[in-house]
């Protein structure tokens, strides 16, 4: 990245990249913006284009302001290797000829609008070779989101070109006391907040795995702009790559600037481009807030609902999932009185899971079968058919797992077609999942052929199929592929993703109403470059209510409650062995999606006399936890003894309350739940939602407190919270 130090005044600085030119005379700013915040860019004919300014909303009026003032730093939009070689590229390019320089001019910067909001298209085409890149920003229409992407094409006639860098996004921000908020972790662990003040230096946040792109770290990310970030205060930029499969965002700060690059993780990933081919980069998704970082996490769930997800404008099922009740034992009479018995509790979908299938090698465990998707008819003999009808008849929906990317070595899938699994020639197969199992190639056409045909196949003959849990237990083992060229190999973890969204594209195509379940192992795949055709994701494997609060807390930063799949699951925990009380677990799980996972036949009758009343609880305030605004207001991170979180209509007339004991000690003193979500100028009625004794509510339960006194005196929550692992859930309604 150039520098350039610039006579004249101090820079005013403004939000997050008040970066100015002050000499160029041909400039011209363009304004992109949403209700309350403004992207600007400049661009010089027939030179290059910078950033200058995301912030605070600003008019057309105040682009004057910005000439004749210092500038030390171009913050150029899209910087290139090759002429300059110093400094962080976003695009470097092996020519033809084997140059590797590029060296862009602008040609032409248009403006348009489509269904979703404006877009500034910047062309500029390399003064001598034959490369022509176009770079797009948009805003998103009724939301604080924008995005940047480029299309970066070989116009030549004869040659390959290879791009070696090829970044969505360069773009720089304001030095100063930022923090870097992100989130990290690992299987029954994932999306655990790390926040540290950003060092001078390179800081790197990237996935390598190839399929499961959100376990160790996960895209979204935040950086605040004047200091450690709390939940309602302080400048914070958010940003996000949309993309499924490796990406890296480097940030690099020194003591006066930053600069952050993110996109497709390039490395060892050189993707060849033939004559006439174009490259589409993922979307690089920002937004900024002056309200902290609960600002940031609220504009790109607004986002996720209205752009980032499928089916974010609909009220999302409360089901019964068969996995820790049954595991492998998939029985006809079993998912009968499962599906009775979620339909008597008041639940409206039941998700037969992983174990149904294989016919020559039936799933018993999870060493065989994956590809083999006809039913085991010894465990199922009505097939599916049977199922759906049990469903209509207990009054509920019927869904199904799959996990279409992957085979089994022992499969009949494998014996047909072993050039369908990515793999080594002359290595012999890592096998991972079960000892057996292997990932197919998505780069080929016929697989992805074949894994839309799996979902055509059961949605076709099973229309009464109202939802699909898609799974996907690896990462890519073989790197490999029987179908791409020898000069190709480098471009599987590309391709493999480009295969699988051209599958999903097909299914959403034929199936716009189904939903879907985007799951990986748990929450490996909780990102925004899958989201698009996915109702929801599966949070994580680990149901500990205990563990989910952080869980649920980390992934909330960047994706929306109506998004977290959120489970009741059994009492001691599968995964941690904990004793948890059923009302926790419920007003843990009622902050999600709301569901189930436990065998309730193992229930006693008051755990379901309790679990009717939760759950015709949650139907009450489920428009407000899946289509409202999230407010985190007592952080688990840090010690505190209590976590606290709640959401609002838009109107703030309609609230849900939830607050967990994380830890109890003896006169332990608890922090003021302050409710910052509130209307001050309402007051509000208090249902307490989840008593364990319905005639023994909550001393909270049926007070009339203002908006003022919960905003800014904190609701008193000691009472309802004064035993161990002890929570509550609250309904408020303004008078
Ligand atoms: C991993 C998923 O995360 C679980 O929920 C379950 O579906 C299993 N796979 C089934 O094999």
């Amino acid at each position: 990245m150039k520098r350039h130090l610039c006579a004249g005044l101090l820079s005013f600085c403004l939000a997050v990249f008040p970066f100015v030119d002050a000499v160029a005379q041909s400039n011209r700013t363009h304004l992109l913006s949403s209700e309350q915040t403004t992207l600007a860019v400049t661009t010089n004919d027939g030179g290059t284009a910078y950033y200058q300014y995301f912030g605070p909303k600003i008019q057309d009026s105040d682009i004057g302001g910005f000439l004749g003032v210092q500038s030390n730093y171009t913050g150029h939009t899209l910087p290139q290797f090759g002429v300059s070689s110093a400094g962080e590229k976003a695009l470097a390019v092996e020519m033809p000829d084997g140059s590797l320089s590029v060296d862009l001019a602008m040609e032409s910067v248009t403006r348009s609008s489509d269904e979703k909001g404006e877009v500034l298209e910047l062309v500029f085409k390399d003064r001598v070779y034959p490369l022509v890149v176009k770079q797009y920003f948009r805003n998103y229409k009724g939301t604080e989101v924008f995005s940047t992407w480029t299309e970066i094409t070989n116009a030549g006639k004869k040659g390959d070109m290879k791009l070696l860098t090829f970044a969505s996004a360069c773009v720089p921000l304001t030095r100063g006391d930022n923090y870097l908020t992100q989130l990290h972790g690992a299987w029954a662990g994932e999306h655990r907040i790390s926040e540290e003040r950003l060092p001078d230096g390179q800081t790197v946040i990237a996935d390598k795995a190839g399929l499961r792109n959100a376990f160790g770290s996960n895209a979204g990310f935040m950086i605040s702009l004047d200091g450690r970030p709390s939940e309602n205060r302080g400048e914070v930029f958010g940003g996000n790559l949309l993309w499924s499969g490796n990406y890296k965002t480097k940030i690099v700060a020194t003591n006066h600037s930053i600069e952050l690059i993110s996109g497709i993780n390039e490395e060892t990933s050189t993707y060849v481009l033939e004559r006439g081919e174009t490259f589409r980069t993922p979307e690089f998704a920002m937004t900024f807030s002056s309200e902290g970082k609960g600002g940031v996490s609220r504009a790109f769930h607004r986002w996720a609902r209205k752009y980032g997800m499928a089916h974010g404008d609909r009220l999302h099922d409360i089901l019964l999932n068969s996995w820790e009740g049954v595991y492998f034992g998939i029985k006809q009479e079993t998912m009968d009185q499962m599906m009775g018995d979620i339909a008597s509790l008041g639940g409206e979908l039941f998700v037969m899971d992983d174990g149904w299938f294989g016919d020559k090698y039936p799933r018993d465990n999870d060493s065989t079968s994956l590809g083999d998707w006809m039913v085991c008819s010894r465990k199922l003999p009505g097939g599916i058919k049977a199922l759906t009808d049990m469903a209509a008849r207990h009054g509920i929906k019927f869904g199904i797992w799959i996990e279409p990317e992957m085979a089994n070595t022992k499969s009949e899938l494998y014996e047909q077609h072993p050039e369908w699994v990515l793999s080594q020639p002359d290595r012999p197969l890592t096998q991972g999942r079960g000892g057996t199992q292997v990932v197919l190639d998505l780069c080929n056409p016929k697989v992805q052929d074949y894994v839309f045909g799996i979902t055509d196949q059961l949605l076709a003959e099973h229309p009464e199929i109202a939802y699909i849990k898609w799974d996907c237990n690896a990462d890519i083992m073989n790197y490999g592929s029987s179908y791409l060229p020898r000069n190709r190999q480098s471009e599987i973890y590309i391709r493999y993703h480009q295969g699988l969204h051209r599958v999903l594209d097909r299914i959403r195509a034929k199936y716009p109403d189904v939903a879907i379940q985007l799951c990986a192992s748990g929450g490996g795949r909780t990102n925004y470059g899958l989201l698009p055709w996915f109702d929801e994701f599966w949070t994580s494997d680990n149901t500990d209510a205990m563990q989910r609060v952080f869980i649920q807390w980390g992934a909330s930063h960047f994706y929306p409650a109506i998004a977290q799949g959120s489970h009741v699951s059994a009492s001691p925990n599968h995964q941690t062995g904990r004793r948890i009380p059923l009302k926790f677990r419920f007003d843990v799980a009622m902050t999600g999606r709301l569901g189930m996972e436990i065998q309730p036949k193992n229930m006693s009758d008051e755990e379901k006399e309790f679990s009717r009343r939760a759950i015709e609880a949650y139907k009450h305030i489920r428009p407000v936890v899946q289509f409202g605004d999230q407010y985190r207001l007592v952080s688990p991170y840090g010690g505190s003894p209590l976590a606290a979180l709640m959401y609002a209509d838009e109107k703030k007339e309609h609230i849900a309350v939830f607050a967990y004991r994380m830890e109890y000690m003896a006169d332990q003193s608890l922090p003021k739940v302050r409710l910052d979500g509130v209307d001050v100028n309402r007051n509000y009625r208090i249902k307490d939602l989840t008593p364990v004794r319905a005639d023994r509510p909550s001393r909270l339960d049926g007070k009339v407190v203002s908006g003022r006194i919960l905003k800014y005196a904190g609701l008193n929550v000691a009472s309802s919270l004064n035993r161990p692992m002890s929570s509550i859930a609250l309904e408020l309604v303004a008078e």
